[in-house]
């Protein structure tokens, strides 16, 4: 069947890795996917926001509180950029807002774990936000213009977050036995979760070929993970702690590490709605939202009135 017009100019452009633009012709499956993919982003930022923000109140010291706020502020900012890209595409930031609350949308997995003690916030900057970097680079070359220059100024800030997680596991691992223990102890609650961020195994994920096909993926879901935990490997040495895994371990010929099984019915489970912290990051969400309702009305009416509507 003779393609149309508009269906040849967008796969040249994609082809030439030309950005497709908010007000270019593209496929709906390809605005569809983008609208999930990007507003889905967005709600990990703004919920990834809530474990953190749980221990401002008690960082250790003035330093480590004002890094932790000036990161958790950061991710903020991450989930407005990303809204805005996902509104280029058509789609209302109430309408966003409704499909997180109820459901009808996903975040990351990652999020619905608890943060029990100080060293967690370490290991979410060293893992989580490390396993988020090497899922973002790649999307700074995504073919949708919006979505990947709103990646670049996230992945600079991004670095920033792993950095001083990795300083807080490096300051502990060097510490007492007890804050030792308390590194090794949080970094064997995060790793299996850090590393299921990346989304299932290539053979089970209903998008990755089509959105490499429409270069929004540069590379598939294990091919990351795999880079990943190629990184935490070695860099857990500088640490002098261990990766909860007995079978990690290099395997010259693959030029990899191998790694033992995960579980991804832990993994579907907390997708599902039934991870540990789930039902109280969504309430928590939607209380934020209902109590921010007055000052969307005051904005509102400040805009009509400006506007002499
Ligand atoms: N948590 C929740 N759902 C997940 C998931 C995860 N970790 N991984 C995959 N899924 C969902 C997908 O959304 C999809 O469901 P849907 O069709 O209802 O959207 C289903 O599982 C199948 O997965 P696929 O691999 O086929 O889906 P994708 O091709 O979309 O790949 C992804 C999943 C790799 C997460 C991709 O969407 C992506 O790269 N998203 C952008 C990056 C992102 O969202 N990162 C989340 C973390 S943000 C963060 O960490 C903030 C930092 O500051 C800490």
């Amino acid at each position: 069947m003779q393609q149309a017009e508009p269906e040849i100019i967008f796969d040249d452009k994609i082809e030439q890795e030309i950005k497709i633009e908010p007000k270019d012709w593209m496929p709906e499956k390809y605005r569809q996917t983008l609208i999930r993919q990007i507003s889905q982003h967005a709600h990990s930022e703004i919920v990834g926001m809530l474990p953190e923000g749980n221990w401002i109140t008690r960082a250790p010291s003035l330093r480590r509180k004002a890094i932790l706020l000036a990161k958790v502020q950061d991710e903020a900012g991450h989930g407005l950029y990303l809204y805005s890209a996902a509104e280029t595409l058509g789609i209302g930031r109430e309408e966003m807002y409704d499909q997180l609350h109820t459901g009808k949308a996903k975040y990351s997995s990652i999020f619905n774990y608890p943060t029990l003690t100080w060293a967690d916030i370490g290991a979410i900057g060293w893992l989580v936000d490390g396993a988020a970097i090497m899922n973002q680079v790649p999307l700074c070359r995504a073919s949708y213009g919006p979505y990947a220059r709103a990646m670049v100024r996230i992945c600079k800030e991004e670095s920033f977050h792993q950095r001083q997680g990795f300083e807080i596991l490096l300051t502990l691992g060097k510490g007492s036995k007890e804050q030792r223990d308390m590194a090794q102890d949080a970094i064997n609650r995060w790793w299996w979760p850090s590393i299921m961020m990346f989304g299932p195994p290539d053979d089970s994920s209903p998008h990755t070929i089509q959105n490499t096909k429409w270069k929004i993926k540069r590379f598939t879901n294990d091919e990351l993970r795999q880079r990943f935990v190629d990184i935490c490997a070695e860099q857990v040495k500088v640490l002098g702690l261990e990766l909860p895994d007995n079978d990690l371990k290099w395997n010259e010929e693959r030029g990899h590490y191998d790694f033992g099984e995960i579980n991804w019915d832990e993994f579907w489970e907390v997708v599902k709605g039934n991870g540990p912290c789930n039902k109280e990051r969504l309430e928590t969400r939607q209380k934020a939202w209902d109590n921010g309702a007055w000052v969307r009305e005051a904005a509102s009416a400040f805009a009509e009135k400006r506007n002499g509507l």
